[in-house]
């Protein structure tokens, strides 16, 4: 009876505590001003973390997402809607372009993002007269959507469903090193004429291993022809210049100015779990480490990141994503050259009031905010670019080249190829180069593209360090064909760190200027699929030149911690490479050490240590026969890690030639068999170009 009564007490407890929590978050923690819609939104992104980054700002704090999005279309006239699938930004880049070109034709286009839509409504769509539904899409992993098209791609996949006359056209992301190359677009290509929709155009395949914005803007120009075909359209490319944003001057009370912050207001003062792509933990930098060899004109970073009281967890084979911030020099170089006082503070406000998105970055901001956090100020400028900021030359020549550059005639792209790509011109470059070029810097801020986080893969193991993720990261520095010296983004952010020696205790103090402050970055983690085997007796292969090593030092420091708890672990295999013995041998006492505790054996390919080059790839081939035996008799799994373009394609096609060599197969067997070791999860890759 007392057990009973205990027993109520305490299920009448937890009733009451749930209560209490659900009228504290209603009342308290619910975001102000919100529809209902917006809060179950702001649920979902506590359980569904990663968003496309350049989405994060569409939604600021009290900026309700309401409706459908056909009854937004409608409401606002709209008929062409452009969804996407990214991951780092381009996807959703390119729709937005594609969407601001619609104005031309006289089309009115918004722009979504699929998981902020219910995709069922996709048929209704098809009541708009004339309508469009464009997406594009980007392929990640193994031919897998991005996380915010995960939904939509699933959905479409069920049986039964269909979308008749659903007017649409697909643009794939992809990149060609990649084995499924474009799979995703390919996919939703096909599927939505399956399902009874009608193709507006072929599907566009865009290839960032080659020249992407090409891909891209040869594609537009046969998907608008075709638009204008079907819809007897009047094709008006002359492209006036249209602002998406405008301009909203100051002043702002200083509590609503974004300093920094990816996600909410204020979240780096006041930190508070889940962390993700939304809301990053400032994670203090615990150690640096240079990792090459003094006299080494390279540099390699080793890097300790705190996650400790965080409620951060990770796995060996994860990514952590860090958001750098761009070098203070050339922020100020951009004020310098267009003569604006970088501290004033602005807010950019979509001019389409039922945009999803209603602001490009977080705002208000200063403009050095945006310069330092939001946007991405070093790569090349893309051909939309240089066409919008071609008026704001004076000089006629230097107009002309813009104009030429952005025209995407023949000649013009020669010239962009030659001009920007081949010579690595970025947004400083071109600015120093065409002095007469003044563009207002608002609207520079409209055009470039926001800064993505960088990916890196955690170098550590939980079981062994539970509370830092470690990081080893190659600095990034090239000098370009205009002999100017240029620096990777995220790299150098380390790089600055390491030579100051800033690693600082943990602050108890909010940062005053700006959020990244000295010895912490922005992170999350990015929960992977390159996992060790399930069983600790299962032998690995783990082939990782050069930084590919990261995640195997996490996997080999997991197998030793197994052994010292006298687990029985299976043979633990490295190939690793690198140029030369004695300068850029990465960890070398501590593969030596776990060499010596008998738990890693250990094959290193030096390619500069003799006249003939020897890469891992050599050394497979010469291992062949034992490599056979281990994947083939006692199921050893295999891993390859880095240099997406060669090194993988290289290791896949020896793979396929060991399986005919050794397993006496024939070549379309042996690639059945690799294919087969793929899709039951022991032959992965973690490559990156
Ligand atoms: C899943 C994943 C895991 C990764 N893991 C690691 C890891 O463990 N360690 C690691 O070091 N990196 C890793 N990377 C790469 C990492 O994410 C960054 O891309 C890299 O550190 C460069 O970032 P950055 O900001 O310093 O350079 P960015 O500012 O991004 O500049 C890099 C760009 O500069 C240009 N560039 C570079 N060199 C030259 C040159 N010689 N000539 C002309 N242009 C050039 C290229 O366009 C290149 O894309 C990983 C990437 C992915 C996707
Ligand atoms: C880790 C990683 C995995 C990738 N996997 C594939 C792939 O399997 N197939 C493919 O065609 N492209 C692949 N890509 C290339 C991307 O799809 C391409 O870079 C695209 O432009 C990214 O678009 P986003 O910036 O919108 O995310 C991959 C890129 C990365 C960084």
């Amino acid at each position: 009876m007392e057990l009973f009564s205990l027993s109520l007490d305490l299920t009448n407890s937890i009733i009451l505590g749930i209560v209490s929590v659900l009228v504290i978050y209603w009342f308290w923690l619910k975001p102000r001003g919100t529809s209902s819609s917006s809060s179950s939104n702001s649920t979902m992104s506590l359980i569904k973390p990663a968003k496309p980054l350049n989405e994060l700002s569409a939604k600021p704090s009290g900026v309700a997402h309401e409706g459908s999005f056909v009854d937004r279309m409608i409401h606002s006239g709209k008929t062409m809607v452009v969804f996407y699938g990214s991951q780092t930004g381009t996807a959703e880049e390119f729709g937005q372009r594609i969407a601001k070109q619609a104005k031309r034709y006289g089309i009115s286009a918004t722009v979504c993002d699929p998981e902020e839509c219910d995709m069922e409504e996709l048929q209704r769509l098809t009541t708009i007269d004339k309508h469009i539904a464009l997406f594009c899409l980007a392929t990640y992993g193994e031919g897998d959507p991005t996380d915010n098209a995960q939904e939509f791609y699933e959905w479409l996949r069920e049986d039964g469903r269909e979308l008749n006359n659903l007017h649409y056209a697909v643009f794939g992301l992809g990149n060609k090193t990649y084995e499924h190359y474009n799979a995703v677009g390919k996919y939703v290509d096909k599927r939505l004429e399956e399902i009874g929709g009608v193709r507006m155009c072929e599907v566009g395949l865009g290839d960032d291993d080659g020249n992407i914005e090409d891909d891209f803007m040869a594609w537009t120009t046969v998907f608008w022809e075709n638009v204008c075909q079907k819809y007897e359209l009047v094709i008006n490319a002359d492209g006036t210049s249209m602002r998406q944003y405008k301009l909203v001057d100051g002043p702002f009370p200083p509590e609503t100015v974004f300093t920094g912050e990816i996600g909410r207001l204020k979240s780096y003062e006041r930190q508070k779990p889940p962390y993700d792509l939304r809301n990053p933990y400032l994670a203090p930098v615990l150690a640096s480490r240079e990792l090459f060899e003094k006299g080494c004109t390279r540099s390699c970073l080793h890097l300790e990141l705190d996650i400790s009281n965080t409620r951060i967890k990770y796995e060996a084979g994860d990514h952590v994503a860090v958001f750098p911030s761009n070098d203070e020099a050339l922020v100020n170089r951009i004020g310098e050259l267009l003569n604006v006082n970088l501290d004033e503070v602005i807010s950019l406000v979509n001019v389409d009031e039922d945009a999803q998105k209603k602001t490009p970055f977080p705002c208000p901001c200063s403009y050095r905010t945006a310069l330092t956090y939001y946007l991405d100020i070093t790569s090349v400028l893309n051909t939309q670019v240089l066409k919008e900021i071609a008026q704001y030359a004076i000089n006629e020549d230097e107009k002309a080249i813009l104009t030429l550059m952005g025209s995407y005639s023949e000649e013009g792209k020669i010239k962009y190829k030659e001009w920007v790509l081949d010579s690595y011109r970025s947004l400083v470059h071109v600015l120093e180069d065409l002095p007469s070029l003044k563009p207002p810097l608002d609207h520079l801020c409209e055009l470039l593209p926001r800064l993505h986080p960088r990916y890196y893969s955690i170098s550590s193991s939980p079981k062994v360090h539970p509370t830092c993720v470690h990081v080893t990261a190659v600095v990034v520095h090239y000098k370009t064909p205009t002999n100017r010296f240029a620096k990777g983004v995220a790299t150098n952010c380390f790089k600055e760190l390491h030579n100051k020696h800033q690693v600082l205790e943990i602050s108890e103090n909010p940062p005053e200027n700006g959020c990244h402050v000295p010895g912490r970055f922005p992170i999350y983690i990015r929960k992977s699929t390159f996992r060790l085997p399930f069983k600790f007796q299962t032998p690995i292969i783990m082939i990782g030149p050069g930084t590919g090593l990261a995640p195997f030092r996490g996997f080999i420091q997991e197998r030793h911690f197994y052994k010292t708890q006298n687990k029985p672990v299976g043979e633990t295999i490295l190939y690793y490479g690198c140029r030369n013995q004695a300068e850029d041998y990465l960890y070398r006492d501590e593969l030596k050490y776990f060499v010596d505790e008998q738990i890693l054996e250990l094959y290193v390919a030096f390619s500069r240590d003799q006249e003939q080059k020897i890469y891992v790839t050599h050394l497979l081939r010469q291992h062949g026969e034992k490599l056979w035996k281990l994947i083939k008799e006692q199921n050893a799994s295999v891993y390859v890690c880095g240099d997406a373009k060669n090194m993988a394609r290289d290791v896949h096609s020896i793979l396929i030639d060991i399986a005919q060599a050794h397993g006496d197969m024939t070549a379309e067997r042996a690639s059945a068999f690799v294919k087969e070791l793929t899709q039951k999860g022991r032959y992965s890759q973690d490559v990156w170009s």
